[in-house]
């Protein structure tokens, strides 16, 4: 039988997709879980038994306590690193954790800075998570960051010296405030916690290949969603990393070739955290429902997200753009009792119909969904099988796959791994039954 040995999963919308509880219920199925790209401004909720486990840069894997691993492509905060690591031993489990030693860090500037650029935004605010995000790609981009194997030789080492004065600059004179006092407390947890890590961290590129040249079995866990991607979001309002399916290889240090297949990653409905274009967004009741039932609060930020129809104009956009073969619809099992359910089939500009998501803002801000309505289903009692699921819901399902032409994997129909229906046979190498 054909397996998938390597899969990407990756967000088709603006993040909040729920990767983090396809990505716990397919980790049984490979040996390493990888994150390649984002940070601490991702949330992965992960609820087992009396168990919820909510990480920020810990791949998902870690609750099975399998091998997981910290690509070079992520920027990471070691002070949130750490407490993850002790949020793991509090539950009784021993993280197996590789982190790249190329991996760039948030260092306390960045997240002093994540908030001053913001500030002087004004009106025109991303609306970011300040986990410091923006500030530290900037700098890899501008050749001036930390990198894990950097922030090891501590303050003394000669990158800390220049990255410290840059950062010092920046505040002073971009944003012409004071360098705050608390920096130099956060600066000794700091350096403790990159101390603390030392022992994970590796060639993560080379640990990689190898494992996959003896076969095991990778799975590459996407942040955010392709939406908020920086070259194919809706620029300037994204995240600052690519989060498509192809940053799984560069993020992580493996061949473009070692990857199989690419699983996407829907809601059933579309929500959105922070500012920024949303065709479909409801400003009505039923928007107001999706976000009360959906429980649609940010998971860093605690923040209400902005909640709308499906957009399956943007949805097939993010399927070309992953490659995306399969897809895993979740919280479908919000709309059950709104009737009729609407999904967003054309977008109308200036009297004219297009399919195209366009690239610049002024002209998404101003194009109106054309939708398709379609007939609801009452509340479910969480089925067991698909056959068990309404005609109604089925429908919609299939006039997703229809759309975009891609196969509906997987339906999630609640938080809990036991409420999850696998297709059988779609992803050659799922069980066939839940
Ligand atoms: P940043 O990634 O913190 O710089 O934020 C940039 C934009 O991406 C903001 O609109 C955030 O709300 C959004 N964003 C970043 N991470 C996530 C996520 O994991 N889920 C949803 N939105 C996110």
């Amino acid at each position: 039988m054909v397996t998938v040995q390597n899969l990407v999963v990756v967000g088709l919308q603006w993040g909040d997709e729920g990767k983090g509880k396809v990505v716990d219920y397919l980790s049984e199925h490979f040996d390493i879980v990888v994150r390649f790209q984002g940070g601490s401004n991702a949330g992965h909720t992960v609820k087992t038994g009396d168990s919820v486990f909510k990480f920020r840069i810990i791949p998902t894997g870690a609750v099975r306590g399998l091998r997981t691993v910290i690509g070079n492509g992520v920027v990471v905060d070691p002070i949130v690193l750490t407490s993850e690591i002790d949020q793991l031993h509090s539950e009784g489990i021993e993280p197996d954790l590789l982190i790249s030693e190329r991996a760039h860090v948030i260092t306390p500037y960045h997240l002093e800075i994540d908030s001053l650029q913001e500030a002087s935004k004004g009106n025109h605010k991303i609306g970011t998570t300040k986990r410091g995000i923006g500030p530290a790609y900037s700098d890899k981009v501008q050749r001036v960051g930390m990198r894990m194997c950097d922030a090891l030789r501590g303050r003394d080492g000669p990158q800390w010296r220049a990255f410290e004065d840059h950062a010092r600059r920046q505040i002073e004179q971009a944003y012409g405030s004071e360098v705050s006092e608390r920096l130099s407390g956060d600066l000794i947890e700091f350096f403790e916690a990159v101390d603390r890590l030392k022992p994970f961290m590796g060639d993560t590129g080379d640990s990689l290949t190898c494992a996959i040249e003896k076969g095991e079995r990778v799975l590459f866990e996407g942040a955010q969603g392709t939406l908020l991607d920086v070259d194919h979001g809706t620029y300037p309002f994204v995240t600052s990393s690519n989060c498509v399916s192809a940053a799984a290889a560069t993020g992580s240090g493996v061949s473009p070739l070692s990857i199989s297949d690419v699983l996407g990653v829907v809601k059933a409905y579309q929500t959105r955290v922070g500012a920024g274009p949303f065709p479909t967004e409801l400003g009505d009741a039923v928007g107001t429902r999706l976000c009360t039932v959906g429980h649609e609060f940010g998971t860093v930020t605690g923040r209400s997200r902005r909640c709308g129809w499906l957009d399956l104009v943007a949805l097939r956009y993010a399927v070309r753009l992953n490659g995306a073969k399969y897809l895993a619809v979740t919280k479908i099992d919000v709309l059950s009792g709104i009737n009729p359910v609407r999904v967003c089939v054309r977008y109308e500009l200036n009297g004219r119909e297009t399919q195209r998501v366009p690239p610049d803002l002024d002209t998404y801000s101003r194009v109106r969904p054309v939708y398709e309505e379609m007939s609801g289903w009452g509340e479910i009692e969480s089925p067991h099988s698909l056959d068990a699921l309404p005609r109604e819901m089925i429908d919609y399902l299939q006039f997703i796959e229809n759309y975009t032409g891609a196969r509906v994997s997987i339906v999630s129909l609640g938080p809990d791994r036991s409420e999850t229906l696998v297709v059988p046979g779609v992803i050659p190498c799922l069980p066939r039954h839940a």
